[in-house]
């Protein structure tokens, strides 16, 4: 586990969009597992900017990524499909036949899922899987719990979550309680994790993360176990690292 903490927003932001354009360099077929949130967002810009100057292509890349709101539809402005199309996907030379997410707004989730399942297997394994932490130690939407799960699954989310993802829109009430995400068991199957963390409100879940048990009730503990992960945090969120 290589954990790299940095004390300028910059530096912070160029380490995780290079992890991603070096690996595009050296295989630009690569599976690139990709994540939604605020962390993400100025490495996403640095890789739209890193694109317009030629420094690297998406073209025959794929992107897999985590998870979905059930109940927005794919067009609504908060679903992560349009997220990924705001901040990245419009900015690269990406296929969109190329990109995929669950498709929350699906007839039947369960088949949703385990389609989902499938094209990650044959596509997989994915590459690089770009991951945030939820202040409660969840990654995609794998919420702490007695027991978490393998492949993609529908999932409640706790009141912790439904309340730091308020702020994206207009009332708590229309905050979707359930969402579609990957499982712990499908992410930990990516070659390589890069774990991205900003800010102090995600200092105590990076400590239980790297430093505590291994636990359901903290999902992204379970990275301790994943043999290539590269933790990105700012110096807020690594503070209580010892
Ligand atoms: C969301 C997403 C996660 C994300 C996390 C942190 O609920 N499902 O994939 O990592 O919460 O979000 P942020 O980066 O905005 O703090």
């Amino acid at each position: 586990m290589n954990i790299f903490t940095f004390n300028k927003e910059d530096d912070f932001v160029q380490t995780g969009a290079n992890l991603i354009v070096s690996l595009l360099q050296s295989n630009p077929r690569a599976v690139l597992g990709l994540a939604t949130g605020s962390s993400p967002l100025g490495i996403y810009a640095r890789l739209a900017d890193m694109y317009k100057r030629g420094l690297v292509s998406f073209a025959k890349s794929s992107v897999f990524n985590l998870d979905e709101y059930v109940g927005l539809a794919n067009d609504h402005p908060q679903s992560y499909s349009t997220f990924m199309k705001e901040h990245l996907f419009n900015h690269i030379d990406i296929d969109p036949k190329r990109t995929f997410i669950p498709n929350a707004s699906a007839h039947d989730l369960e088949a949703e899922c385990q389609a989902y399942d499938q094209l990650l297997e044959q596509n997989g394994p994915v590459d690089l899987q770009l991951l945030g932490i939820g202040s409660n130690g969840h990654i995609g939407f794998n919420e702490p719990n007695d027991h978490l799960i393998g492949g993609t699954q529908v999932v409640d989310l706790q009141e912790e979550t439904i309340q730091a993802n308020a702020r994206f829109f207009t009332s708590l009430d229309e905050v979707p309680k359930l969402a579609v995400t990957m499982g712990v068991g499908s992410i930990m199957k990516a070659r390589q994790i890069v774990l991205i963390a900003r800010g102090v409100e995600k200092a105590e879940a990076i400590k239980n993360a790297f430093q505590g048990p291994i636990t359901t009730q903290c999902p992204a503990s379970f990275l301790q176990c994943h043999s290539n992960v590269v933790v990105l945090l700012d110096h807020e969120a690594g503070s209580l690292l010892t």
